[in-house]
């Protein structure tokens, strides 16, 4: 268990070298040994500074964020150019937040991008501090990863390549750097990257218009705006939609195609339109091989899932909320009629076979709680990117078995896991049992509850070189829970 002292060593250890208002963290009279985990958080919930944002629910439109347009186009070959700067968002009306972003905007521009066309994006880092990009979901070489040490320092450019060589999926891409990660994310560094490949668009889904990505990330605010992040995540009680704070968003009575991601650090959205039908076509990497009828979806940090909600069945002037549990996160208004030719087939995509797996591994997630400082592990082990943990061969198939180690009685430590490179199977929960309606189609991320583990599998294919895997609660990765694996011939 965490301790007074304990938790303002993991606000400094969060916070490198940032200049803390330590007496804010926590509050005075917080007692030396008291329990401070609180559900999937590391921390107390503390009365530090945040306060609720004064804003009308639904009187704000929720935004698109744009689509941005290459730059330069040759040889099939599409070419972006995004600054990495600072700016402003105004989240509360009148307050101007700083925050961090790709172009300008806080919910970054959206790249579409297409199967077999590769992507090249020039990203100009104009902040005062190293940064980089991971294209989360990605499957692309090693040099253009964001490995957390491959940084791009002040003042420099960095050319990633894309190559696009995957399905169509919603992808989305972040910070990556290592310890500021978590804070550059949640300040913004952080937008959709979405793929579109021939044959899904020949099933007639819900386009242009109709197909809506959807950021859906918390956030903590104080008196005058500003973000706060050094405090217990679990005190992120605001939840933005594209960068709105309960936004309304007018829809026809038509099908639409929603892809929703869970932009948040440390974040599980329990989802629902008070109980109408949300239809889930694809998860992290893309179709499933049939929609799934839903009234309620479970989406943990980095985690995507596209759904299709067919408004035809309101009446205009009908308003249907988003919530996440019982408090509102977006309304749609169903404005007007619409002529809808798109489909929602009875049958999508089929998923790529299982091969069979050579290996087995285990990959064990905790916190060492020991000393002042909470660390983060990986199978006993603090990130070290000197170090290979595993090595594979190119090609090969291998089920890991991920763990939540943590084991202190009475605490609940939630963790995430995710893999760069490559995309993995859920295969089965706590020894047999079947995986979770969340654990469906193609993944990069699946949550592992406290003392629970989840088997997974995948192949790795072509590239070589260091790719990292770690905890998707940000704030645990950024305090050591990553480790990686090296590719090899
Ligand atoms: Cu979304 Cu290693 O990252
Ligand atoms: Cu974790």
């Amino acid at each position: 268990m965490l301790n007074r002292r304990q938790f303002l060593a993991l606000g400094v250890t969060v916070g490198g070298a940032a200049a803390l208002p330590f007496s804010q963290l926590i509050p005075a009279d917080a007692n030396e040994g008291e329990p401070i985990h609180k559900g999937y958080h590391l921390g107390k919930r503390v009365s530090g500074t945040g306060v609720r944002p004064a804003v009308t629910a639904f009187t704000e439109q929720m935004p698109v964020p744009p689509v941005v347009q290459p730059a330069q186009s040759a040889s099939g070959v599409d070419i972006y150019m995004i600054p990495i700067r600072a700016s402003t968002a105004e989240f509360i009306p009148g307050l101007k937040t700083p925050v961090l972003t790709y172009a300008g905007s806080f919910v970054g521009p959206t790249i579409r991008a297409r199967t077999g066309r590769p992507v090249k994006v020039l990203y100009a880092n104009q902040l005062d501090q190293p940064a980089n990009v991971h294209l989360h979901g990605g499957h692309v070489p090693a040099v253009s990863d964001g490995h957390p040490m491959d940084v791009i320092q002040p003042g420099q450019t960095r050319v990633y390549d894309y190559p696009n060589l995957q399905q169509g999926a919603t992808l989305w891409y972040h910070d990556h750097s290592h310890h500021t990660e978590a804070e550059h994310v949640y300040r913004g560094l952080h937008g959709f990257y979405l793929i579109e490949d021939p044959a899904e668009q020949g099933l007639g889904l819900p386009k242009g218009q109709y197909d809506v990505p959807i950021m859906l990330r918390d956030a903590e605010f104080d008196k005058d705006g500003g973000l706060i992040f050094f405090d217990d995540p679990a005190n992120r009680t605001t939840i933005l939609a594209n960068g709105k704070i309960q936004p309304f968003f007018p829809v026809a009575a038509r099908k639409y195609r929603i892809r929703l991601l869970n932009a948040s650090n440390e974040h599980v959205f329990q989802l629902n339109l008070g109980g109408q039908e949300m239809v889930q076509i694809a998860s992290d990497i893309g179709l499933l091989p049939a929609p799934v009828p839903l009234t309620e979806l479970v989406l943990a940090s980095a985690q995507r899932a596209e759904i299709v909600v067919d408004f035809s069945r309101f009446a205009v002037g009908t308003k249907l909320v988003l919530s996440n549990g019982s408090e509102p996160v977006l309304r749609f208004d169903v404005v007007r009629e619409a002529l809808d030719l798109s489909h929602l087939p009875a049958t999508l995509r089929p998923l790529p076979p299982l091969p069979t797996a050579t290996t087995e591994r285990e990959v064990a997630m905790s916190f060492d709680l020991s000393s002042t400082s909470p660390v983060g592990l990986v199978n006993g082990k603090p990130y070290d990117p000197n170090r290979v943990d595993f090595q594979i061969k190119r090609g090969s198939t291998e089920i890991w078995n991920v763990i939540n180690a943590d084991a202190i009685e009475g605490v609940d430590i939630d963790h995430t896991f995710h893999m760069h490179m490559t995309h993995f199977r859920v295969l089965d929960r706590d020894g047999g049992k079947p995986p979770l309606p969340q654990d469906a189609g193609l993944k990069d991320t699946v949550r592992v509850p406290p003392r629970s583990r989840v088997r997974v599998q995948a192949t790795f294919p072509d590239y070589l070189g260091k790719f990292v895997y770690h905890c998707h609660y940000l704030e645990h990765s950024s305090l050591g829970m990553m480790a990686q694996m090296e590719i090899v011939s």
